[in-house]
């Protein structure tokens, strides 16, 4: 009688676990219709948020950028990106018209988790003492004419509402750094101060979004890039409008009668979005809630989150890791999504690397396989729903930039959309399931004409490109 009660007991524990998939994968849902609807959806705050500030949850910024890279930029820069978990410094030999890159240098530190929940001074002296490094090491490669000053992209991934291409003011933070003191301020005169204190002789001239350092650095390869997608710690997109149709620029118009937007669409929000309870949870748990709601959604900061919040459910009500919840299980941000991909990716016939994971991570021992096969459907719906919508938000700007269909009589043009961040590189469940919608929302015919490339670490060398450009000698050397 008692194996029975077990059996039936069990079998009650699994009708459970059934339920609460079933219903996350309900709520989870993306059909076709509904991502056309979400696609429409953006394109509409895209205008919204160009008539006028905080006219949009899209801050559509405005960046400064009226001419991208052309492929003549000539001289030594250096480029610094700051916005997820590490930073990256760079340097660049750019040869001109013909030499294009002659050398280049990078290094990647970690940034310690203390400093991104710290004061604005430690972290940006931390960030200059690293950059005053790695400029002591450069070597006879490298060539700065004499009399002239070192001169920096820095690319700063976060909402800066720009004054000029080479000042802004951080809006807030978000991807899990929360520094006191800096809000509000100009973000190149915090990292400026802080050069000055590293004793550090160095101009920034460019203050650039990654997405924008990705689209530069992407048309100095492909002239056809008209987007540029950031889907790693933080999501995020920009894009080459036209200039009048920006009806809050109230500056002059620019030569090329285009400047690129910024448009922070991590924080999208539509009625159409799929909220669950669990990101409805994860949101009111964050530092920010209430913002970037798309972003967690989608971004890798969020998705091995969400997963860990499913199996926490499904261990209270469902047991379905035994009678104890593991209690590793309740910790946040202790699945990160690396390892959720990893777990995703298992072709083992017995989902060996899910229980290794499973094992290593949450302290988890000995799963079944029926519920190692759980949990990747789990991987599954909470990825593929990111790689929807995140196709759904690039149909938005190709909607705006009247790249969504083909025009009758024109030859078919080529849309290259420049895209970097780790989720895109690493999780190819993820990248692959973004491609294929892309071709059910837009149709064969121009998904054909649509390109996505990946720039590995194009916003480091977009943001030097872009330092080149904007280099105080530059009348110099065009008189
Ligand atoms: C976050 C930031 C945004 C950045 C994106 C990708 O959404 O707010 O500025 O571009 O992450 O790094």
């Amino acid at each position: 009688a008692l194996v029975v009660r077990r059996r039936m007991l069990s079998a009650g524990r699994w009708a459970r676990a059934a339920e609460i998939v079933a219903e996350l994968e309900e709520q989870c849902a993306t059909p076709t219709t509904r991502l056309l609807q979400m696609a429409e959806a953006m394109t509409v705050e895209m205008h919204a948020g160009l008539a006028s500030d905080g006219g949009s949850k899209l801050k559509m910024l405005i960046s400064y950028v009226d001419n991208l890279p052309t492929g003549h930029e000539k001289g030594l820069f250096y480029a610094l990106d700051l916005g997820g978990t590490n930073f990256r410094v760079l340097r660049v030999q750019l040869g001109g018209k013909d030499g294009r890159v002659v050398k280049q240098e990078a290094e990647e530190v970690s940034i310690p988790p203390q400093l991104m929940v710290g004061s604005s001074d430690d972290l940006f002296d931390f960030i200059a003492a690293e950059l005053a490094k790695f400029v002591a090491s450069e070597g006879e490669d490298f060539h700065l004419p004499a009399g002239r000053q070192r001169e920096l992209g820095f690319t700063f991934s976060f909402p800066v509402q720009q004054s000029s291409i080479a000042s802004g003011t951080l809006v807030k933070w978000t991807k899990g750094f929360s520094i006191t003191g800096t809000v509000g301020e100009d973000v190149v005169a915090e990292l400026t101060r802080a050069m000055e204190r590293q004793g550090l002789d160095m101009r920034v001239v460019a203050l650039v979004n990654d997405t924008i350092g990705t689209l530069a650095g992407g048309i100095y390869y492909d002239k056809d890039v008209v987007a540029a997608v950031i889907l790693g710690t933080g999501t995020n997109a920009a894009y080459i409008e036209r200039a009048h149709a920006i009806p809050k620029w109230h500056g002059l118009l620019p030569k090329s009668g285009e400047m690129v937007i910024n448009m922070e669409w991590g924080n999208f929000r539509s009625s159409h979005l799929p909220m669950t309870e669990y990101d409805q949870a994860l949101d009111l748990d964050s530092l920010n809630p209430g913002e970037q709601i798309f972003e967690k959604l989608i971004s890798g900061m969020y998705l091995g989150d969400i997963l860990r919040r499913v199996l926490l459910k499904l261990a209270e009500e469902a047991a379905l890791f035994g009678d104890v919840v593991p209690p590793k299980l309740k910790e946040p941000f202790i699945l990160r999504t690396p390892n959720m991909s990893a777990m995703h990716h298992d072709k083992s016939s017995d989902l060996r690397l899910v229980g290794s994971k499973l094992k290593e991570i949450l302290g988890i021992q000995n799963t079944t396989l029926k519920t190692r096969k759980l949990i990747v459907n789990l991987c599954d719906i909470i990825a593929k729903r990111g790689a929807r919508l995140a196709a759904a938000g690039i149909v938005g700007i190709l909607k705006k930039q009247g790249r969504d269909t083909l025009h009758d009589g024109s030859s078919k043009p080529r849309t290259v959309i420049a895209m970097d961040g780790g989720l895109f590189e690493h999780y190819t469940i993820f990248s692959k399931c973004l491609e294929s919608t892309l071709t059910e929302l837009l149709g064969e015919e121009v998904a054909a004409t649509l390109f996505i490339e990946h720039a590995n670490d194009g916003s480091g060398i977009g943001a030097a490109l872009l330092a080149a450009s904007h280099s105080q000698y530059l009348e110099v050397e065009e008189s």
